[in-house]
């Protein structure tokens, strides 16, 4: 058996791995390494063009990724992931291990951002690079969708590193203000939301649960011309996230 066809049955196992998370792509890469992801394998078919994407994209990394990753056959990588990135860089990392209550807990003002049973990958990756943007405390998932699930990880281009991200069964009590962030609540304003709040968004399709929207310790909306029902779950984490920033 060729070296490169163990990589094979690897990425497979990794794809399944709950301690494990593949990355796909050399942005979802770049965002590993520089936020300290613990990385176990790393492969690209052309170490030349990936260089000269860190010379590009990543001065930081320049150097450093030629050392951390090996070259593979082309035919070789198109069965690592489902979808060869274009890049032609793929990687597995360990993910790193988050404790909710100790993420509850901490005193930083930043908002700790609850989406409730996201559907959609790439929607959820998008969630977590604006949360990791607008340095965000964590992203916490509810529901059967893993947040760590490859396409939420490319969604989010490896910024999962940069914050705690984990699926939670049900939140836990604390001391932060819950906030429901709902099409029919009263309008958001600068300056209304407290900068610990955890701020819970819906489902795509069909929103907050009614137990959230119980539990909240308040609702708000984002105004929006009349007619349009609602906007898009992560375009609505990033308007909220920056609002409460724009007020730090
Ligand atoms: C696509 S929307 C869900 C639409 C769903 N039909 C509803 O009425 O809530 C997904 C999530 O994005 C957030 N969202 C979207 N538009 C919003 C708005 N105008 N104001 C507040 N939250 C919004 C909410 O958290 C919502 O649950």
């Amino acid at each position: 058996v060729a070296v490169n066809d163990l990589l094979i049955p690897r990425f497979r196992r990794a794809r399944r791995d709950s301690e494990l998370v593949v990355l796909e792509g050399f942005h979802a890469l770049k965002h590993a390494l520089r936020f300290e992801a613990e990385l176990v394998e790393a492969v690209a078919v052309d170490l030349d063009e990936v260089e000269d994407l860190a010379e590009e994209l990543a001065p930081d990394l320049a150097g450093a990724l030629r050392e951390r990753v090996k070259p593979v056959d082309p035919e070789v990588l198109a069965e690592l992931v489902p979808r060869a990135p274009r890049t032609g860089v793929v990687a597995i990392a360990r993910q790193p291990r988050v404790d909710v209550a100790e993420v509850l807990a901490d005193s930083r003002p930043a908002p700790v951002v609850l989406l409730e049973e996201p559907r959609n990958m790439g929607n959820l990756g998008a969630c977590v690079r604006v949360a990791a943007a607008a340095d965000a405390a964590a992203v916490l998932t509810t529901g059967d969708n893993d947040p760590w699930h490859p396409d939420a990880v490319r969604g989010a281009a490896g910024l999962h590193f940069a914050l705690p991200v984990a699926a939670i069964e049900e939140l836990p009590g604390s001391d932060r203000p819950l906030i429901a962030i709902d099409p029919e609540g009263d309008p958001l304003r600068p300056g209304d939301l407290p900068a610990r709040a955890i701020l819970a968004f819906g489902a795509e399709r069909h929103g907050l649960s009614p137990d959230l929207l119980i539990r909240a310790d308040a609702r708000i909306g984002i105004p929006m011309k009349p007619g349009v029902s609602s906007l898009n779950l992560a375009t609505s984490v990033a308007v909220v996230l920056f609002n409460l920033r724009s007020n730090s």
